[in-house]
């Protein structure tokens, strides 16, 4: 089997159209069906009172907010009691009939775990608090959709050099568009026809996503749907990896997203610094709203009402953690403030605790601030040596240096899964086996790809794994510790306090075993649920379509980009995420970035804190777009037009 690309040109927007347009309508629950003339009026009824959810274009930002009288009217609030996520049918929750909350795992009624047990002096999760989970038995039993009826452990990214995208295909027969065969016709139809932008004079600098108008993905015309995919090894070498798995309608996705609807400097906001932080769907604000309505009090403490509800809600959280990354148990799970804390959690607990002087830890050149310093400070407090993978002029780890680094001293190898400086998908399985196979623990930072990229911690095997919140759709100020439960049972706890001890006396204390015993004194309980509704809304859309989808901007992004005079691109690897780090000869990177402001385009300029690896380059700063799922090939217009502009000025 083979396919005619043209290496020349990038993706074709009537293409991604069609996929995007087909794709959408088979998403069990997706905005096509959410928005389905049925539950659309159900929603004029129920939820909207008399705002016209049909006129998308008078969004309802002009209902005067009382909370705000006499400032400027904030988007995100009517004072009709309206959100404007409710008008956007995939995540319409009606709060005023929703006796429950919003999570399904707190539904009475539904056949679930956990139920309140208020008045019975038992918290629903008390059990925990000793960490009896049964695991036969486990508290919920939420539906896990990454994996349902495979019955196969899915691959995750990196790995022997073969693109995540690939692997993904190969692992989900239970998937959509898995068998290949009956598609390649349609792919070549569609590929043929590929019309590419010959002058970038033609690109809309002036696009207003916030029109409802859908300019790539338009809705109106009716597409046969796609029923099987095909990805192979001659896509994978045009580069073009995945090409037959269409994404989601990303117009109606944009529109859950209360922030993308702003208007900065006159312009649409145009959100290309998702590598800093995503922003939040309003499934996600709600969730948390809802909880400080409705179940706000402390955790595994109380037997009243509020106690259980709270309790039951985080740890549902925890358990949509477990899910996400297919852990083992919730008990290999602990909250944290984000990436930073739980690097500095290892650091401070098992390190101190295990590594001595003389052993080594190798982190990678690319790695950010946060997996250099708390080893630095390590180093000096316990005397170990920090010992660094180099990478190529693409960015891309050097295995073979990697190998000739480890030896019996390596007790640790901390390394990133994405850069969050250049976007290269590091081979993270590899990475992993080979420190095994030395003795070596693994730490893999999942801050850049949680949201970019499926994992799978069973099938990548690190001994611990970390990411933040507010990088995957979700609150900032909460994130996430896996560790392999035995090791975390192992290790000392970090910080004393309420909530991780089993019994204390002025002379003794008594641990409990891991996730409590790191998670000292009251988290950021509500934070915490926001982030189990931000993986209920990755879920939805499906972290393969989401990888599959970026990956094909990137490609857009990538070959609009190279044709901007004068523009270098930083951080080219074969295998890469979202990040189009850049320079653009003749203006400062602060010049860049003020003029994409103008235009309402956010993108972050400086170190990135990540100064080693850009000092590997010859830079000490960088412009930085870094895209997620809500992206269009429209934001990537406006974004290379105004470059070509100033290139002219
Ligand atoms: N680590 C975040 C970034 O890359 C802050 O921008």
């Amino acid at each position: 089997m083979s396919i005619n690309i043209d290496h020349n040109q990038g993706p074709d927007v009537q293409w991604l159209q069609e996929l995007a347009n087909n794709f959408f309508k088979s998403i069990p629950g997706s905005a096509t069906e959410s928005s389905s003339p049925t539950q659309t009026k159900a929603l004029q009824q129920d939820s909207l009172g008399d705002i016209n959810v049909n006129d998308i274009s008078t969004p309802p930002t002009s209902i005067p907010d009382p909370h705000f009288a006499g400032a400027k009217t904030p988007v995100s609030l009517g004072g009709a009691g309206i959100t404007p996520g409710s008008i956007n049918a995939v995540n319409a929750i009606d709060l005023k009939n929703q006796e429950q909350p919003v999570d399904a795992s707190t539904l009475t009624g539904s056949g679930k775990n956990p139920n309140s047990v208020a008045g019975s002096g038992i918290s629903p999760t008390a059990h925990q608090q000793g960490n009896g989970v049964d695991l036969q038995n486990p508290q919920t039993e939420l539906p896990d959709p990454h994996f349902a009826g495979s019955g196969k452990n899915p691959q995750s990214a990196g790995g022997k050099g073969i693109s995540p995208s690939v692997k993904y295909a190969e692992q989900y027969d239970h998937l959509p568009y898995t068998d290949q065969s009956d598609l390649i016709p349609d792919i070549k139809k569609i590929l043929a026809a590929i019309p590419f932008f010959n002058s970038v004079e033609q690109l809309p600098l002036n696009y207003s996503n916030a029109s409802g108008a859908s300019y790539y993905f338009l809705n109106e015309k009716e597409f046969a749907p796609v029923t099987k995919a095909a990805v192979s090894n001659e896509h994978k070498s045009t580069g073009i990896t995945g090409l037959a798995k269409p994404p989601f309608d990303v117009n109606l996705v944009k529109k859950d997203f209360p922030i993308l609807q702003e208007r900065v400097n006159g312009r649409p906001l145009i959100w290309l610094d998702n590598a800093a932080t995503t922003q939040k769907p309003q499934s996600v604000i709600d969730r948390i709203s809802y909880f400080y309505q409705h179940e706000n009090s402390n955790i595994h403490r109380a037997a009243h009402e509020l106690a259980a509800r709270a309790t039951d809600a985080y740890e549902a959280a925890r358990e949509k953690v477990r899910v996400f990354l297919n852990a083992a148990s919730v008990n290999e799970l602990v909250f944290v403030r984000g990436t930073t804390e739980a690097i500095n959690l290892v650091a401070k607990s098992y390190g101190e605790q295990f590594l001595k002087a003389g052993d080594e830890v190798i982190v990678s050149h690319l790695e950010h601030h946060a997996n250099i310093v708390p080893w630095q400070q390590l180093a000096q407090k316990n005397g170990i040596k920090l010992r660094v993978i180099p990478v190529d002029d693409d960015g891309q780890v050097l295995l073979d240096e990697y190998q000739k680094l480890l030896n019996p001293k390596t007790k640790l190898v901390s390394f990133t899964q994405v850069s969050n400086a250049l976007g290269t998908i590091t081979p993270a399985k590899q990475i992993i086996d080979l420190a095994h196979d030395a003795g070596a623990k693994v730490l893999l930072d999942g801050a850049q790809s949680v949201s970019h990229l499926r994992v799978n911690v069973q099938y990548l095997n690190p001994d611990f794994f970390v990411f933040s919140g507010h990088k995957v759709f979700g609150p900032t100020g909460i994130g996430v510790l896996y560790g392999k439960e035995e090791l975390l049972n192992e290790i000392q706890p970090w910080q004393g306090g309420g909530n991780m001890i089993k019994d204390v006396t002025f002379e003794h204390t008594q641990f409990h075993n891991a996730p409590s015993r790191f998670e000292a004194g009251t988290g950021n309980i509500a934070d915490a649920v926001g982030l189990g509704a931000a993986l209920d809304y990755v879920n939805k859309l499906g972290i393969d379509n989401i990888h599959l989808y970026e990956h094909q901007l990137l490609l857009y992004a990538t070959k609009l980009m190279k044709e901007v005079p004068g523009l270098r691109l930083v951080g080219t690897a074969t295998d890469k995420a979202s990040v189009l780090s850049f320079t653009l000869k003749g203006f400062s990177n602060d010049e860049v970035g003020k003029a994409l402001n103008k235009e309402g385009i956010a993108v972050r300029t400086g170190h990135h804190c990540a100064q080693p690896i850009l000092r590997r380059f010859g830079l000490e700063s960088t412009v930085r777009p870094s895209l997620a799922f809500y992206n269009t090939c429209a934001d990537i217009n406006t974004l290379v037009s105004v470059l070509h502009k100033l290139k002219r000025q």
